[in-house]
Order: C-alpha cells, then sequence, then structure tokens
C-alpha cells in the first residue's frame, strides 16, 4: 500500500470528542491508511516538568489501530513548551547579532544546549517505551523540519571544537582560510566568532566552515534523539526535510535515516511566472534528489490539499492538480504521498492552511478529489518498493553552492544557479530520461553520464573520481563556473576546470556577467559532430574559455568573444560555457544520448509530459504525465503492458498514465 494521509494534530480539539469520529468516518472515505502524529504534542504530554502524561496519545493510538490506520510518531522536540524556557533560558536560540530570543514559535532551540538535548532525550525515551512496540507505529518521525541555527555561547565552544579536530593548528586554519587577507590571523580556536552581521560576514572560509558545523551539530543533536527512540523500538526512523532549503547539507543526513522524507509546497499556476511545466520539473528535480540520496524509495510526508497560507499568494489548487501533485512524487520513487495536514485547525497561525478535512463537515471538493485519489493509490500498491534506476546524473552540490552564492563574484545580483539545474534537468527529462539529482560525493559508477552544472567548488577528490568515470567509458559534461575553488574556497592554482583542462581541451580564460535580460545569441558550428543546426541564446553568466584540442560545436554570435566557443566536445566530455535557452538543453542532451548511445524511456517528449520508471523483480512501472495545458496524444506502440492508471491514449492536462510491463 502507498502511504496516504498525513499530519494530524487533533490536541487542538480535544474538547469535541466527536470531531476524532467524523474525522476517522472521512479517513476511510477517502482511502487514507497513514497519519503522522504527536509532531506538536510536547505540552500536552509533559505538561510539567518530569510529568509525563501519555493518555490522549494512547487513547489516540489505540483508536487509529481500531480503524487500520497507522501512524508515522513524532519526537516533538520542533516545538518546546513553554516551562522549558522559562525554567532554562539556555535553550532558546542566540541570533547572528547575538540577541537571545525569547519564547514563541518553533523550530527556535539550540541544538546544542546539554539541557535541551536532555529533555529531548527524556521525553524520547518515554516515548519509545510507551509506544515503540504499538501496532499502529510504523515509522519514527524524528523532530520536524530541522533547521536554522544558534549562536549561542554553548554553540561558539562546540564550534571551536570541532574546528580543533579538524585543523592540525591555528596556524593551518589561517592558510587554509587565506586569513593573510586583511590580516584577520587568529591567534587561537578560542577567538574564533561564528559569522555575525555585527562581525565577521566577509570570510568566506569561515561561513562556509560555519555551515558545515551547523549541518554537523543538527545531526548530532538528531542523532540523539534517533539514539532515545532506539532504547526500546527498532522502527525506522525519518527526518522530514524542506525543499531547496541550503541551510543545512542534507546529504549528510542519509546513512542516518532509515528512510528520506520531504515536505514539499510547489507554487502551481504562480510560480515560476505561472509555467507549471517548470513547477512540475522542479518538483521532479527535488524528487529525484532525495530519491537519489538513498537510492531508495522515500515518502512525500507533507504536501498541501488546497492552497497553503503562507505563500505570496493562495492560489487555490485547480482540479486534478492535487492528484498530478501526489502521483509525481510516486512516480519519482515516494512509496507515500502525506499531506499537511488532516484537518483545518480553528486557530492559531495556521487556520487558513490547507487540509484534507475542514471546519465546515461538507462534502467539500477536496474530499471528492482526495477520494479519487485514494484510488488510484490503491490502483498502485504493487509499486510499492519499486525503485526508479537512472543512468543519468546531475550534481546539484550544497556546499559547493554555498560557496558559490556566498562569494562576491561575477554576478552578485543572482548567479541563477537553481535556474539553470532546472533548464539542464528539464533538457534531460525532456529526452524521455530518468535522472539521479546527486551530491558531488555520491558514488558515480552506476550512471552514464554525468552532469556538472555549475559546480564552483571540486571538494577533494572530486576531480579525481570524475575523471576516473570519464576513463571508464562515462558521458562527462560540465559547464561554466566549475571547478573554481577546493573546499575552503580557495582558488585553484593553475588551469580551470580544476584538474580537467586536459579532458576538455579547454580552460576558462575569462567570465562575463551580462545584465537581467540581456542575450546573447550562440550559433551552430556547420557539419559539427553532435549535428546540432540551431541558433539559441545565452545570457547571466558566459565564460570565454580558451580552446587548445576540443571540437566547437557552437560558437558565441555577438560581442568581443563572437566566434569563441561557447559549446565544445572532446570525445566523450562536453563543456557547456554559458546559461543557455530552454530549448537548447533538450536538443543538446538528446544529440549526446544519440551520440553516446544512450536509449531513453521514451523518446522525445512534448514539453510538459514527464516519463519515468520504478523497477521492482523484473517488472517496471512507467509513470507518463502530462504538467502542459493541452491534452496530448501518446503513441500506442508505447502501451504495450498492462494499464493501471488511465484510459485511452490521450493524457489530459495534470493527467497520468502508468503501466506495468
Ligand atoms: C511545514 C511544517 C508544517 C506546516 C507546514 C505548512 O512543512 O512542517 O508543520 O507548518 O509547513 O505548510
Ligand atoms: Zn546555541
Amino acid at each position: 500500500m502507498i502511504g496516504f494521509g498525513g499530519d494530524y494534530n487533533p490536541e487542538q480539539w480535544l474538547d469535541d470528542k466527536n470531531i476524532l469520529e467524523e474525522d476517522i468516518r472521512r479517513f476511510h472515505e477517502m482511502g487514507v491508511n497513514t497519519v503522522s502524529v504527536n509532531i506538536f504534542s510536547w505540552s500536552f504530554l509533559e505538561p510539567e516538568e518530569g510529568k509525563y502524561d501519555f493518555t490522549f496519545l494512547s487513547s489516540l493510538l489505540d483508536r487509529l489501530y481500531e480503524e487500520g490506520i497507522s501512524v508515522n510518531l513524532a519526537t516533538p522536540s520542533g516545538a518546546r513548551p513553554k516551562w522549558l524556557s522559562d525554567k532554562y533560558p539556555e535553550v532558546l536560540r542566540v541570533r547572528e547579532d547575538r540577541r537571545r530570543m525569547i519564547f514563541g514559535e518553533r523550530h527556535n532551540h539550540c541544538y546544542t544546549s546539554p539541557v535541551y538535548r536532555e529533555k529531548v532525550r527524556a521525553i524520547n525515551e518515554k516515548l519509545s517505551e510507551a509506544f515503540g512496540h504499538h501496532k499502529a507505529v510504523i515509522a519514527w518521525h524524528i523532530s520536524n523540519e530541522y533547521g536554522g541555527e544558534c549562536h549561542c555561547p554553548l554553540c561558539q565552544d562546540a564550534f571551536h571544537r570541532w574546528l580543533e579536530k579538524r585543523y592540525e593548528s591555528i596556524d593551518e586554519l589561517n592558510r587554509r582560510w587565506n586569513n593573510a587577507f586583511w590580516s584577520h590571523i587568529y591567534d587561537s580556536f578560542d577567538s574564533i566568532e561564528s559569522p555575525s552581521s555585527i562581525g565577521e560576514g566577509q570570510n568566506p572560509a569561515l561561513s562556509l566552515e560555519w555551515k558545515r558545523f551547523v549541518t554537523h551539530q543538527t545531526i548530532d543533536f538528531m542523532n540523539e534523539e534517533i539514539k532515545a527512540v532506539r532504547k526500546y523500538s527498532d522502527l525506522p526512523v525519518t527526518t522530514n526535510m524542506m525543499y531547496n532549503y541550503t541551510g543545512l547539507d542534507y546529504s549528510r543526513f542519509a546513512d542516518c535515516l532509515d528512510f528520506i522524507s520531504w515536505d514539499n509546497y510547489p507554487a502551481w499556476g504562480t510560480g515560476f511566472d505561472g509555467d507549471d511545466v517548470l513547477v512540475a520539473a522542479d518538483n521532479a528535480m527535488e524528487h529525484d534528489y532525495f530519491r537519489a540520496m538513498k537510492n531508495k524509495p522515500f515518502i512525500l510526508m507533507e504536501s498541501c490539499p488546497e492552497a497553503t497560507n503562507w505563500q505570496p499568494l493562495s492560489h487555490l489548487k485547480r482540479p486534478g492538480v492535487m492528484e498530478a501533485e501526489s502521483l509525481e512524487a510516486v512516480a519519482h520513487g515516494a512509496d507515500g504521498a502525506l499531506f499537511f495536514q488532516m484537518r483545518h485547525g480553528r486557530g492559531g497561525f495556521e487556520k487558513f492552511h490547507g487540509a484534507l478535512l475542514d471546519t465546515s463537515g461538507r462534502e467539500t471538493r477536496t474530499i471528492k478529489e482526495a477520494s479519487e485519489l485514494g484510488k488510484k493509490l490503491e490502483l498502485l500498491s504493487d509499486v510499492k518498493g519499486s525503485v526508479n534506476k537512472p543512468r543519468i546524473a546531475i550534481i546539484n552540490d550544497t556546499q559547493s553552492r554555498w560557496a558559490m552564492e556566498g562569494a562576491a563574484g561575477p554576478r552578485n545580483k543572482g548567479l541563477h544557479y537553481r535556474d539553470n539545474l532546472r533548464r539542464v534537468y528539464l533538457g534531460i527529462r525532456r529526452c524521455g530520461f530518468d535522472v539521479d539529482v546527486i551530491d558531488s560525493d555520491h558514488d558515480f559508477s552506476s550512471y552514464r553520464m554525468l552532469v556538472a552544472p555549475m559546480l564552483y567548488m571540486f571538494r577533494k577528490g572530486v576531480m579525481e573520481r570524475m575523471r576516473n568515470f570519464a576513463s571508464q567509458g562515462g558521458v562527462l559534461v560540465v559547464t561554466y563556473w566549475s571547478g573554481v575553488v577546493d573546499d575552503y574556497d580557495s582558488i585553484y592554482p593553475g588551469r580551470t576546470p580544476y584538474g580537467l583542462s586536459d579532458l576538455l581541451g579547454l580552460c576558462r580564460a575569462e567570465i562575463d556577467a551580462l545584465q537581467d535580460g540581456v542575450e546573447n545569441s550562440v550559433e551552430p558550428v556547420l557539419g559539427n559532430t553532435l549535428g546540432i543546426n540551431r541558433s539559441y541564446t545565452s545570457s547571466i553568466l558566459s565564460e570565454i574559455p580558451e580552446v587548445y584540442d576540443a571540437e566547437p560545436i557552437l560558437i558565441y554570435g555577438n560581442d568581443f568573444y563572437k566566434g569563441i566557443p561557447a559549446v565544445t566536445r572532446k570525445g566523450s566530455v562536453y563543456y557547456i560555457g554559458s546559461m543557455m535557452n530552454e530549448d537548447f538543453y533538450s536538443d543538446f542532451f538528446s544529440s549526446v544520448a544519440s551520440a553516446e548511445g544512450l536509449e531513453p524511456i521514451m523518446k522525445t517528449l512534448p514539453r510538459g509530459v514527464f516519463v519515468s520508471e520504478r523497477i521492482k523483480d523484473g517488472k517496471s512501472y512507467i509513470f507518463m504525465q502530462n504538467f502542459s495545458a493541452h491534452d496530448v496524444v501518446i503513441r500506442s506502440e508505447t502501451f504495450e503492458g498492462k494499464i493501471i492508471i488511465g484510459e485511452g491514449n490521450t493524457i489530459r492536462p495534470y493527467g497520468t498514465i502508468v503501466i506495468e510491463r
């Protein structure tokens, strides 16, 4: 069974016992099989320090079990009770400007504080003891959306100890951080302060190391939470991660979790200038990132069945969009498509946030659509456990992005990293391939093609692994602004992209930043071996390479670098020098795929149609979805196999076809 349901916070209506029964009736009507509870329940579980009361939670779990509904049981560390910070102010976060926060909101605790760790450990152990073997509970939902950072004295001290372990001496740190610049030499680890708007905000290596430390400290905190629930229970653990969140390097979390889960709130109809094909591509890319972390099915832990209440515009989901969004997650490897939230609260910050059930008790459009979705997910039961096995990977490396976006450099008004990444991604998807989106430390060996768009930082070993990949017959695509700096954001001496200029047959000479809206033309070179014969445009950043030994495929059409190659090929190593318009990427990758003998799931798709394939026990499940505004007719030979979802060979907008082979 594919998980279907979502966050359920019934502590908000304890005074009305009928609501739970009414909700359960509706859960069955919609086909709901899983809920996540206890996420923000700490005050109810431990109303006074050390006095636990699990009566409600216990009866809730029993009731859900009777009804055959499974539970992701959360640890409640995402929001703490007031008594905790009143009594122990050290648990309150200190902001980067060194002001300590006061009680309020959530997700704002010091992850270093021994008191906070102790209180969380204590309640987690109690929960584990009480419910770690409860028949309703299928997984531990560890905390909620870890994020943010604390600059308190405890965190400063932990930062120092962490640095001390990483460097042989303070001289070594000064050298790697280039602290001779502005003569900002530190004389001891203890004298280092975390980045601050009232202090050091312009030391790139310090900023990077601080971010690494924040990731380390958050994972350390999470591991303590996991250890506590593991005391009496060996149920799988996960934590719900966020969309395109760069406050943490999520890739480092994967090894500590049994399965990955994440929360997705796409802005259908309004994001990316209302272009839902880009919204769909953006979601898909994020799913592919989270799936690739463990090469295993993940869970879409939260999404919104209706409009959210926190986006700039609470644009209603059009009929069919909720279903398309949920099935898209499944298409990309999710074994669960859950929502935030099951029922609207009557008050509080999120009272206007969408939910499956509202306060009117009516048979709403949402309930009707959710019931249809529930049936489709039921039909997809066999898909559970299958995985996508892409032969192409795109590198999306958080640490490199930290460094690149943190460096005062070629385009401080916006590097358009994510935009470029999405164009590359959509280009490959339009050629009908599944894709993994990976960190640069991820193993490359299962792929035929590796694409490194704007991989500014080559961390230790990355270049060697890329060379190895290419020497084993892999197809390597490297773009502009790659291989510029090392782990500490120091420029690599010699020709760049670091260590690859012989493979590429070129090196970076200059990089030009273009004003927003300004484009250069890019022209095909007659008779190029990729057979590309259309012109394109480039924008944002244009690298000007010095080419010694590569075939020019396209050249810049204007400006003083007119005639200089913008796209090159040397054997199976390709270079893209600028951010091209969207169509370039589908043409380029389809030419490269045929030149290199890569077979897609389905050949050349109309814009907006996405195809992916999940594989299990010799069976393959092909998902086709249409995110364009028009009906799309799929060639009939595509339909070999058993149709699980869909009728006929036309996919309506936001429609889905699933075939089993
Ligand atoms: C996040 C949180 C939820 C809720 C939703 C609202 O994903 O995890 O608790 O606040 O946002 O969209
Ligand atoms: Zn702190």
